[in-house]
């Protein structure tokens, strides 16, 4: 306890990146280190999951030190350690959370097992980066970029496994009311950017193909591929058909990957229909629900036009809209610290006992 604030030292290896963070009362961030695998995992086109676990064993120890040196805070100060326990790949899991469950233990400090999912919701709700510990005397709300978000508020989630449409009646209860019945988001961008050649992940990249593309108010490519629906569920949603859509199209017309346009053009056109069907969900459901905010959340926020697009449906239906920082969108150990520091007063559970999820 640092002048009545609570220090936590968050950790994440749910998937591809081993990533630790120090921050202070769930909100402010003195360090987010992350050691990302991508390079090794690329020459796979795609995460392997034998070589994400002993990549994180290879590191756990370093980066965490890292993050601790860089926040300048040393394990005496931590007041607790929140590490996330699922849903995830199974190896990468047991490395972070058991490190964590052993540092819990050999150093008194208690434990905090955080939901994935939860953490990038709860990314929301970092509002800023501090260099050390004496610039939390220095802070007001006028130097945090977004204002507060407070529950209730609709949250969309869209990340490499995972696509729902969330209602957050509190920070703590939370209510999934539309979800991906075949691929998420992420793992659709992923695999059409395979199709097309483009190296893994596919995210980054599609998006900037599709900026690239010059010919962004052609109307039959904005509707070159369908927006998927599910019959009877309006929040739910559905990539696959847009998938085989988009590979249908590359194999009928002999797509070469080295025609950049043609690729530009396809980027462009997928991402439309992606970013349509999960905008039209979520405003529904906001203005049905009567719920006047919207968060983002997940790898996929990390795309700038999908950022901008919900930004703008937002205002045109009067909502307020929160998306997290671009550098917590995408996996890493700041927004575990924030899930975790909602648990704080969980005080009868002793979690030293406990395991990782995987679903
Ligand atoms: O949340 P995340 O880091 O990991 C999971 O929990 O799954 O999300 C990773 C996903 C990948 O599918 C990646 O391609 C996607 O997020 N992603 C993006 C972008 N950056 C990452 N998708 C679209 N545009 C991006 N800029
Ligand atoms: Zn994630």
């Amino acid at each position: 306890m640092f002048n009545d604030h609570t220090i936590l030292l968050g950790i994440e290896t749910s998937c591809d990146e081993t990533a630790a963070s120090v921050c202070i009362d769930g909100k402010i961030v003195l360090s987010n280190v992350i050691s990302s695998q991508i390079a090794t995992h690329r020459t796979y086109g795609g995460v392997v999951p034998e070589i994400a676990s002993r990549l994180h064993i290879d590191c756990i120890d370093y980066v965490t030190r890292c993050a601790l040196d860089e926040a300048g805070i040393s394990l005496n100060d931590i007041d607790a350690i929140c590490a996330t326990k699922g849903p995830g790949l199974s190896g990468a899991l047991l490395v972070g959370y058991s490190f964590a469950k052993s540092l819990s233990y050999a150093n008194g400090i208690r434990l905090i097992p955080v939901n994935h999912l939860l953490a990038h919701i709860s990314a929301n709700y970092l509002l800023c980066k501090i260099e050390t510990l004496d610039d939390l005397n220095t802070l007001t709300m006028d130097n945090f970029p977004s204002s507060a978000l407070n529950a209730p508020f609709i949250c969309l989630l869209v990340s490499g496994g995972h696509t729902s449409l969330c209602l957050v009646k509190s920070k703590t209860d939370i209510e999934i009311l539309g979800q991906t019945i075949d691929d998420a988001a992420g793992e659709a961008f992923d695999k059409v950017a395979r199709a097309l050649n483009l190296p893994y992940p596919g995210g980054p990249q599609i998006e900037k193909n599709a900026l690239d593309f010059n010919n962004k108010e052609d109307v039959s490519i904005i509707n070159l591929f369908p927006r998927g629906s599910v019959k009877d569920k309006p929040y739910d949603f559905t990539f696959s058909g847009l998938k085989s859509a988009v590979l249908n199209y590359i194999n009928k017309y002999k797509v070469n990957s080295k025609d950049i346009k043609e690729v530009q053009k396809i980027s462009y056109a997928f991402q439309e229909s992606v970013f349509d069907a999960l905008l039209s969900r979520t405003i529904l459901l906001a203005k049905e629900k009567n719920i006047t905010k919207v968060a983002l959340a997940g790898g996929v926020a990390a795309n700038k036009t999908l950022r901008m697009r919900l930004d703008t449906a937002c205002k045109a239906n009067n909502l307020q809209f929160f998306v997290p920082d671009i550098r917590w969108t995408t996996d890493n150990a700041a927004m575990v610290c924030a899930e975790g520091y909602l648990h704080l007063n969980d005080k009868n559970k002793s979690y030293i006992d406990s395991d990782i999820f995987l679903d």
